[in-house]
């Protein structure tokens, strides 16, 4: 059996200059957790060309869906950008990562950290019914430079309450603060102060993060998984993985490879 499946896209949305989703159809036996990655691209002159990229649909969505940053130049970034309906792709039939709940003691409330498309995997977790069993509260944070980057906010605010299988669960449970840093928009600021301040808990309602009642996963740019794990750190966080689950948990592959402020930060080339 080959390592891969080849899909055709079915969708392909623009949010940003930068940014962009895209749907595919999905082999019904590839299985994956939430918050896992898997490799996709093309196969070129019968080699593949491949990159990691967070699985953004539910485990039980019938087509896959991933959230990618547009590169130029970058040999995979580049021709992926361009994709439109009808065309192949492929996918590899290994997922793995560490940002799983299984990675996580039981806690009261999970806070799921991201910037840029370090969303992209938290889409997944706050789709699965079972993230909901397992924690009282489910707090996703997303931070972008501007407004328009503030991608899926309209599903996870308006659709994903009304869900047939998790808009129950979503309306009681989860709660969603996006924040940006360089626009005017409700919710101001770096993720990282937004916690040290106290603010984000004043707002949302919640006792300031406590190792004893909270868990966390983080997913970014190095910057603020680096910030995020020290902060974490400081306050008795203790940093969980594969097989062995603990307080918090970040991607490290996905940190430097899929997100927006990473490509800025080597100038737009692919990691
Ligand atoms: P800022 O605008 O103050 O740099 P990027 O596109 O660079 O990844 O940034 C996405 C969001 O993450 C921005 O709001 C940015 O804020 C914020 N950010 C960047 N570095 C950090 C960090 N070290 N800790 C927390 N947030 C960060």
């Amino acid at each position: 059996m080959s390592i891969f499946d080849q899909e055709s896209v079915l969708s392909v949305h623009h949010w940003t200059d930068n940014l962009f989703s895209f749907t595919a159809t999905r082999n019904p036996s590839f299985c994956f957790r939430s918050g896992e990655f898997t490799r996709i691209g093309f196969k070129i002159d019968e080699n593949p060309l491949l990159r990691a990229r967070s699985l953004a649909s539910a485990h039980y969505e019938d087509r896959l869906e991933f959230f990618s940053i547009k590169v130029p130049d970058a040999p995979l970034t580049s021709r992926l950008q361009h994709l439109k309906e009808g065309d192949e792709i492929i996918v590899s039939r290994e997922a793995t990562g560490t940002l799983v709940i299984d990675n996580l003691e039981d806690g009261r409330n999970l806070y799921l950290i991201s910037t840029g498309t370090g969303l992209a995997p938290f889409l997944s977790v706050i789709k699965d019914p079972e993230t909901y069993l397992r924690f009282e509260n489910v707090v996703l944070l997303h931070g972008c430079r501007r407004v328009a980057e503030l991608a899926y906010g309209e599903m996870i605010a308006e659709k994903l309450p009304s869900d047939e299988l998790v808009g129950d669960f979503v309306r009681y449970q989860l709660i969603y603060y996006p924040t940006v840093t360089r626009d005017s928009f409700c919710n101001r600021g770096r993720i990282t102060d937004l916690i040290e301040s106290g603010k984000l808990f004043t707002e949302i309602e919640l006792p300031e993060l406590e190792p004893q009642h909270d868990r966390v996963m983080i997913c970014g740019s190095p910057a603020l998984v680096r910030d995020a794990r020290e902060l974490l750190a400081a306050k008795g966080f203790v940093e969980g993985d594969r097989g062995a689950p603990a307080q918090f948990v970040f991607e490290k592959e996905f940190a430097e490879r899929n997100t927006l402020s990473s490509s800025r930060k080597r100038g737009l080339h692919e990691p």
